[in-house]
Order: C-alpha cells, then sequence, then structure tokens
C-alpha cells in the first residue's frame, strides 16, 4: 500500500478483536515514533507499551471515547476493548515551546506504521493523566500528552464530506460516519 492509500484508509477505531499484537511489533511502531521529527532536535518524547492483562483494564477506565456519540456509545463494549496502549510522555526538563508538534509527528507516524499492519487506533486525549502516572509509576517531570489505543480492529468507519455539523455518528447500522470539512473549503491557492 503507498503512503497516499495508507492515510485515506485511516480511520479513527473505537472496536477491537481480542488479538494480541505480538511486542515486537509493538516495539517496531513505537520505533516510529521515536525517529518522528522533533523540534531543535531536542527528542523530548518518551513512551510506554501497555499490552499487560492486569493493566489493560485500568488504563481503559481512566480514558474517553467517541464525545459526540450519546450514552457512551463509543467506548468499546466489553470483548471489544484495546488489546495495547502507547502512553505519550514528555519530558518537561527537556521539552521547548514545540513539543505539541513533536507528538503529533510521532503519534501519527505511530498510527500509520500500525495501519500498514492492520491494526486500528484510536487517538485519546480525554485522559485521566493523574490515576494513569500512579499506575504506571511515571516520574514527576514527566506529563502524559495522550495515549494511542491500538488493536485489530473489529468496525469499518467511513469518511464522508461534511455538510452541516463536524460531528460523528452512527448510522442505523452502526456504522460510525466521520465528516470531514471538502477540499475546496480549506484549500487556498496563492492567494487566500
Ligand atoms: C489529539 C487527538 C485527541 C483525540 N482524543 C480523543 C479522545 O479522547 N477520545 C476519542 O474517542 N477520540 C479521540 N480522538 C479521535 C478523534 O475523535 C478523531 O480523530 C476524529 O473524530 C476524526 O475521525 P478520524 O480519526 O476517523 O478521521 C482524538 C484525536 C486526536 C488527533
Amino acid at each position: 500500500m503507498t503512503v497516499f492509500e495508507l492515510i485515506w484508509k485511516r480511520r479513527t477505531i473505537r472496536r477491537f478483536r481480542q488479538e494480541k499484537i505480538p511486542v515486537d511489533l509493538l516495539t517496531a511502531i513505537v520505533d516510529t515514533g521515536r525517529i518522528a521529527p522533533s523540534a531543535s532536535n531536542l527528542q523530548p518524547l518518551e513512551f510506554i507499551m501497555v499490552d499487560d492483562e492486569d493493566l489493560l483494564p485500568q488504563i481503559f477506565v481512566n480514558t474517553r471515547w467517541a464525545g459526540y456519540l450519546p450514552n457512551d456509545e463509543g467506548r468499546p463494549p466489553k470483548g471489544q476493548e484495546p488489546t495495547a496502549f502507547i502512553v505519550i510522555l514528555v519530558n518537561i526538563d527537556i521539552a521547548g515551546n514545540w513539543a505539541g508538534h513533536d507528538v503529533g509527528a510521532a503519534g501519527e507516524n505511530m498510527i500509520l506504521a500500525a495501519l500498514s499492519e492492520g491494526i486500528g487506533s484510536c487517538w485519546i486525549a480525554s485522559v485521566n493523566a493523574k490515576a494513569v502516572s500512579r499506575i504506571l509509576k511515571i516520574p514527576q517531570n514527566y506529563r502524559i500528552d495522550s495515549v494511542i489505543a491500538m488493536g485489530y480492529p473489529n468496525e469499518q468507519p467511513v469518511s464522508e464530506p461534511m455538510r452541516d455539523s463536524i460531528e460523528y455518528y452512527k448510522d442505523e447500522s452502526g456504522v460510525l460516519h466521520v465528516p470531514k470539512r471538502q477540499l475546496d473549503d480549506i484549500l487556498h491557492h496563492n492567494q487566500f
């Protein structure tokens, strides 16, 4: 698959098959985050891979899913939870003003690398950082930026041109639709 095809194929996944991601593959995915561009090459990011059976539910309960869907419908139901989390940490002793951009670059690298191996993901900023820091014994000079939930996909969301609302929704068959602003509305050529 070309990089273009991979990017077009990617959708946030919130339903997962209960099949473990091999730890070597998870490690290789994190390695694509390590090698991402970094402002001033400071490289303030570190990562925790979580795939331990006892820890997974503890992280899961401290994440929030699909805020636009009613009745917590976007939260993975029992038996379809993520099988791994990658916690993205910022070392505040190293970070400059652009650490957030570094997170973006590293996160997308990892998401696309995972997808190239058939793994779906959901980037989660709505995380109870205090609780997760305690559970994972994260030192005080690190802050949790976000986590990426991963697993083999058990749903096939679709994107569609945005009309009146940016809010994603589920149709009668339970398929998630993700409205995207259209190219004509966001692309300017030479002048605004
Ligand atoms: C930085 C960031 C934080 C996000 N946080 C959450 C989150 O806390 N919970 C969640 O369910 N989805 C979260 N998402 C996923 C977005 O809801 C999703 O990307 C958006 O609806 C567009 O869907 P798509 O990824 O399929 O294009 C986050 C995405 C990004 C980039």
